[in-house]
């Protein structure tokens, strides 16, 4: 079964040709960062104006790398949430009429539940059940998965997500957007353990918390003296110390906690997934801790843990295989609990 993905929750115009939710034959992905670089974040508005421009462009050139037609498509899955309003009612609104048009059958993806399909798209494909690990711009939650549409979520943040703490603390210093990579790179050339940020571990719980790292880095620029954006060219040794010691922060509390999942439900797979799973120190720790309590930890390739379609389209075939249809009265959600 071939299953066209859509996705547009966010700032990234997504559409791929996905066979029986395993093998990849087209996946093509338009971001928007140039846009939204210089506002330090992503401004809404202009993001779902790019994907109405995009998103026939970027759906024809899916279906021509994958030298098919609409009429060879079984099912259209579409990312109707969690995410920005306005992006999602440009994938929602057309993958409707298509369906309309077509009766194709609608599939109707929750953008989490697509994350954690990514790992089925490479191997090796996790068997259930295992723990999930979502790390994103929008999200940082810590589920068990027993199966297709069993989700059990242990935890998420009470705040700030990961990859929004990077791209805040980003900001901060001047740096861009999106801050994940860059602070990435930065962080390889300093020390970890120069500034000892805070990690919110909060005991007895798998929640998380990101908001207070982000002032704790705020607070220390400011007791260097330095204006935040004076610290990348007067102190550009300070600057890899501070990106390598956040960094170090935050990937020790998402490795601690996902350990404590693993000892806590005895289920030793992990797949890690989501934008901030590109992390080059997050996929060698968390590999580490994998090794160490003998567990097998499932990080796909970089492309496939940023947003995509093909991890949709994914999710979506076992939304077509149990018929899970969505109708025409879809309505996209910003907030989506899985
Ligand atoms: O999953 P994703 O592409 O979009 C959302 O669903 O949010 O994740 C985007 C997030 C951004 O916050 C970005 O800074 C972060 O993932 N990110 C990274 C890295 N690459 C992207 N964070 C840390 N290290 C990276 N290498
Ligand atoms: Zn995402």
């Amino acid at each position: 079964m071939r299953i066209l993905g859509i996705d547009t929750s966010c700032d990234d115009t997504s559409a791929s040709v996905v066979e029986n939710g395993i093998k990849i034959i087209s996946n093509i992905v338009s971001g928007q960062s140039e846009i939204h670089k210089k506002y330090g974040g992503i401004v809404p508005e202009l993001a779902s104006r790019k994907h109405v421009e995009m998103i026939i462009p970027v759906v024809e050139q899916a279906l021509k790398k994958a030298e098919i037609e609409l009429k060879d498509i079984d099912g259209i899955a579409v990312c109707h949430g969690p995410g920005l309003i306005g992006s999602l009612l440009v994938g929602c609104s057309f993958a409707k009429a298509i369906c309309y048009t077509t009766k194709i059958p609608l599939l109707a993806v929750n953008h989490l539940e697509g994350h954690i399909f990514a790992s089925f798209l490479e191997e090796p494909r996790p068997e259930f059940p295992f723990i999930a690990l979502i790390v994103s711009g929008g999200h940082t939650s810590l589920y068990m998965v027993d199966g297709f549409d069993r989700y059990r979520e242990l935890g998420k943040t009470r705040d700030d997500a990961a990859g929004e703490a990077y791209d805040k603390v980003s900001k901060l210093l001047g740096l861009g957007y999106p801050g994940g990579p860059v602070i990435d790179s930065l962080a390889k050339e300093g020390n970890p353990k120069a500034i000892d940020f805070p990690r919110a571990y909060l005991p007895e719980s798998f929640d998380f918390s990101f908001s207070g790292i982000k002032t704790a880095v705020l607070n220390f620029v400011k007791s260097t003296g330095f204006e935040n954006y004076e610290i990348k060219t007067k102190k550009p040794e300070l600057l890899l110390d501070i990106a390598a010691s956040f960094q170090a922060a935050v990937v020790d509390v998402l490795v601690r906690k996902t350990e404590w999942a693993i000892k806590r439900t005895w289920i030793k797979r992990v797949v890690l997934s989501g934008g901030v799973a590109a992390n080059s120190q997050l996929r060698r720790r968390m590999k580490e801790m994998g090794d160490e309590r003998e567990a097998e930890i499932i990080i796909p390739s970089i492309p496939l843990c940023t947003d995509n379609a093909a991890m949709i389209a994914a999710a979506g075939y076992h939304h077509l295989l149990t018929g899970k249809l969505a109708d025409l009265t879809l309505n996209p959600k910003a907030y989506l609990p899985l």
